[in-house]
């Protein structure tokens, strides 16, 4: 497929620095916004928890942007010419080929989306006492790697955690910090470094080209392996070229390629990097391929499907092309920022600078008066879609697990991500979500805290409930009567 790299970006004769869309929307979907009184009763219902919401009560769906990415019409249209077949399905080959030309690996295990992914790299590579140096977790990445008995070391750098800030890439890993860990912990200790690209739990902040080199340094020294989770590689890629000076006149797909060559293993949620569903594993190396081939089909289905619908395997295939080009990556970045850059002129506090995957408001200063046991951010979470529609993730303590007292391990950061998928709201409803925050900041002082009344032990953000510590909720719809009257 032949893609043709667009260069610069469009300046407004008024000086406005507004992010310009690439793309035309020719199908839709109808989108309701409830009456508060309505949504107090949804968030109720959902015990507080924004995964147990329904979507027929919510109006901007902010939740994520896993496989809820915009199609093309291109993807769209290649699901109807999908080879359906148990084995040896020529759709398979299809995204084979553009893996190879996108990631430049040639081994392709197919999974059914990244968590699958990382099931099979750690029942592999990790074991009782295995110690496993990244730059920062994913909430199913440490899930797996503690199933089988590993330990997880994250070896952020001191500005990752500063909110605020003009550092260009706080995804970055601290590398004397890593050398000395494999040197303590023993090489046969530690099975592999990962890195996860435009890190999910941080604010979405990539890694610098320089940093991964360094990575690649410290491996080869120790003779350790690499593993990069490529789920959000596409908007990594793009802040390379945007904020990496050597890497400016390159293309996307250059930067990629540059990216999975540093890596032995790259693994990806379709749901994020191809806007599709599906994932895979991918390497050059015939031994590590060798090595996890045998659990895909215990696991997800044949080494040519993976529990992908075929259907999906095209659309797959189509979305990585996409991914090489510039405006598809680089639009929900462009979005985040126009709104961190606008939030943060409010006062209201956003990291800075904006990442992919969401704009993340901080909790712990917007609610200040609401102690980390009370879970600030799912109580942001919870108070926003209250009082606007909107419906944001928290990441934060009720996203991280308890110790073996049973205290909460408490988040280094408490985040509400409001996620913004590629290429699916307008900036008009970005504006709403700036307004709605901007009144909600005003009236901070209104939310408190909530508590778990049913709490399962593994990943508990997804399916746990909670209530609030008092009658907030209710004094919160008050005052938005009292100020907006009968507006939804
Ligand atoms: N790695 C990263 C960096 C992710 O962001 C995700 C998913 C996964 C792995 C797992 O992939 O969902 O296909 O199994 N992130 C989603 C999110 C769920 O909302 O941030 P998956």
């Amino acid at each position: 497929m032949e893609k043709t790299q667009k260069k610069g970006t469009v300046k407004f004769f008024n000086g406005k620095q507004i992010p310009l869309e690439m793309h035309k929307v020719r199908i839709v979907q109808s989108l309701k916004l409830v009456p508060i009184e309505r949504r107090l009763e949804a968030i109720n219902d959902a015990g507080f928890n924004s995964f147990l919401l329904g979507t027929k009560d919510i109006f901007l769906d902010m939740l994520t942007d896993s496989g809820t990415n915009a199609m093309s019409d291109e993807q769209l249209s290649k699901m109807f010419v999908a080879d359906d077949a148990y084995a040896g399905s020529q759709s398979f080959v299809k995204f084979q080929k553009s893996v190879e030309v996108v990631f430049g690996k040639k081994l392709i295990l197919p999974v059914h989306q990244g968590r699958a992914a990382e099931n099979i790299i750690s029942q592999t590579f990790v074991k009782k006492g295995s110690v496993i140096p990244m730059n920062y977790h994913f909430t199913t990445t440490l899930a797996h790697i503690q199933l089988n008995g590993g330990k997880v070391v994250e070896l952020y750098t001191p500005e990752a955690m500063k909110i605020k800030s003009t550092h260009p890439f706080k995804g970055n890993i601290d590398i004397n910090r890593l050398d000395e860990l494999i040197k303590k912990e023993g090489v046969e200790n530690v099975p592999f470094i990962r890195m996860e690209a435009s890190t999910n739990l941080i604010g979405g902040q990539p890694f610098s080209m320089a940093n991964l080199k360094e990575v690649r340094r410290i491996a080869d020294k120790h003779k350790v392996i690499t593993v990069l989770d490529a789920s959000l590689i596409g908007e990594n890629a793009f802040f390379i070229k945007k904020r990496e000076e050597e890497y400016k006149d390159k293309s996307i797909g250059e930067i990629l390629n540059e990216m999975c060559d540093l890596s032995d293993i790259v693994y990806f949620s379709g749901r994020k990097v191809s806007s599709s569903r599906g994932g895979a594993i991918c390497t050059n190396s015939r031994d590590l391929y060798n090595k996890m081939k045998d659990l895909v089909p215990l696991y997800e289905g044949f080494l040519t499907y993976g529990g992908i619908s075929i259907r999906e395997i095209e659309a797959m295939t189509v979305g990585l092309y996409e991914t090489l080009e510039e405006d598809v990556v680089g639009q929900s970045p462009s979005f985040i920022n126009y709104a961190a850059i606008e939030l943060d002129k409010l006062g209201i506090p956003v990291i800075m600078p904006g990442g992919a995957l969401g704009c993340h408001v901080d909790a712990k200063q917007f609610l200040s008066h609401v102690p980390q046991s009370e879970y600030p951010a799912g109580a942001l979470v919870a108070a926003f879609y209250l009082i606007s529609g909107v419906r944001g993730m928290e990441r934060g303590t009720m996203s991280s697990i308890r110790d073996e007292q049973g205290n909460d391990i408490l988040a280094d950061l408490e985040l509400m991500r409001l996620a913004f998928p590629r290429r699916v709201f307008t900036l008009s409803q970005v504006e709403y979500l700036i307004d709605r925050l901007n009144w909600l900041y005003h009236n901070r002082e209104l939310v408190g805290g909530i508590k778990f009344y049913e709490e399962p032990p593994v990943l508990r953000f997804f399916t746990g409930r909670c209530k609030p510590v008092s009658n907030w909720p209710e004094i919160l719809v008050a005052k938005f009567r009292a100020d907006f009257g009968d507006s939804l």
